[in-house]
């Protein structure tokens, strides 16, 4: 990973402005879970370090065009850049990333780069998706799963296919293991929000409804309330909650069995995504799935 973050550093050098490199190295870098997938799927040659670098910059690109529009002040647990620098900053900060990586990307088989500039345009579908969904409480459950497909599964999908093509792989199969571990990857971090502290989250938690994110365990909890109930979660919706409304919400997510059945979702979209590439055989990227999903929630 360290060779990966290298290589970013290199490419930004590339443009020879000292203020670019100044603001990067205050992201603080996460899980690089695409480019764990690439290199578990591809190896560590040449193409496939460059392939994660590339995928890394959209993505962290994407990230800081988010934090403006969440208008969102930390990030892994750290001050975001918008709050660092400014939101002109931010927006000019990702422009820069995913312009260089796609000038990289230029130089991959038009399947790759077909393939992922594809997915970005998606990206950037779901992020407006998810930003309309945030205009009222809605549980419009296929709303959702576009959305969510759009705005993290697909990258990571095209990710794993393109990982798959470097290598020779039957990269349909490595398609469908990326699009169904992002899917899970989403819905685990929609329950992780409910359940975990903002201590471990590294922001603030239970974030996602006040922000106006209706996500599947709101809606799976929504669908398990009586009237009342029901009101009274609407009643919530993009407000910041006092302890007596946390308290409620964590109990009702629990006891309604919202948070099981999201987690039992998750569950299978992780098999589906082994299944897939059952014939592979490829430790790596089953265990990948099983640190996602074998933990307390
Ligand atoms: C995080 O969602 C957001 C994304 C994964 C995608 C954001 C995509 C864009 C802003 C499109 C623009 C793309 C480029 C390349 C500039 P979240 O807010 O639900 O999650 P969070 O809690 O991590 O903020
Ligand atoms: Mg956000």
């Amino acid at each position: 990973m360290q060779e990966i973050n290298s290589l970013i550093s290199s490419f930004i050098k590339e443009l020879d402005y000292e203020p670019i490199l100044q603001m990067y190295e205050r992201i603080s870098t996460g899980k690089m879970l695409r480019s764990k997938l690439i290199m578990a799927i591809a190896g560590s040659s040449e193409n496939a370090i460059n392939l994660c670098a590339i995928v890394e910059m959209i993505h962290l690109a994407s990230l800081l065009h988010d934090d403006v529009i969440d208008e969102a002040d930390t990030r892994r647990g750290t001050p975001s850049i918008n709050a660092l620098y400014g939101t002109k900053d931010a927006v000019m900060l990702g422009d820069v990333l995913y312009s260089k990586a796609f000038s990289k990307l230029s130089g991959f088989a038009p399947e790759i780069s077909n393939k992922i500039s594809n997915a970005v345009a998606g990206l950037s579908v779901g992020e407006l998706m998810d930003v309309r969904l945030g205009d009222g409480f809605s549980v419009d459950v296929e709303a959702y799963w576009r959305m969510i497909y759009l705005k993290t599964a697909i990258l990571i999908e095209a990710s794993a296919y393109s990982a798959a093509v470097l290598a020779g792989f039957d990269a349909d199969k490595f398609g469908v293991y990326g699009k169904s571990l992002g899917l899970a990857f989403q819905i685990i971090d929609d329950v992780l929000d409910i359940t975990q502290s903002s201590e471990v989250l590294g922001k603030p938690a239970l974030n996602d409804f006040s922000e106006g994110k209706t996500t599947l365990p709101y809606i799976y909890l929504y669908e398990r309330l009586g009237e009342s109930d029901k009101e009274r979660l609407k009643s919530l919706y993009k407000k910041s909650l006092s302890y007596d409304e946390v308290m409620w919400l964590k109990k009702v997510m629990r006891e309604s069995g919202a948070i099981n059945e999201c987690v039992n979702r998750a569950k299978t979209l992780a098999a589906e995504a082994l299944e897939a590439i059952s014939e592979y055989k490829n430790e790596k990227l089953q265990s990948i799935i099983k640190n996602m999903i074998d933990r307390e929630f």
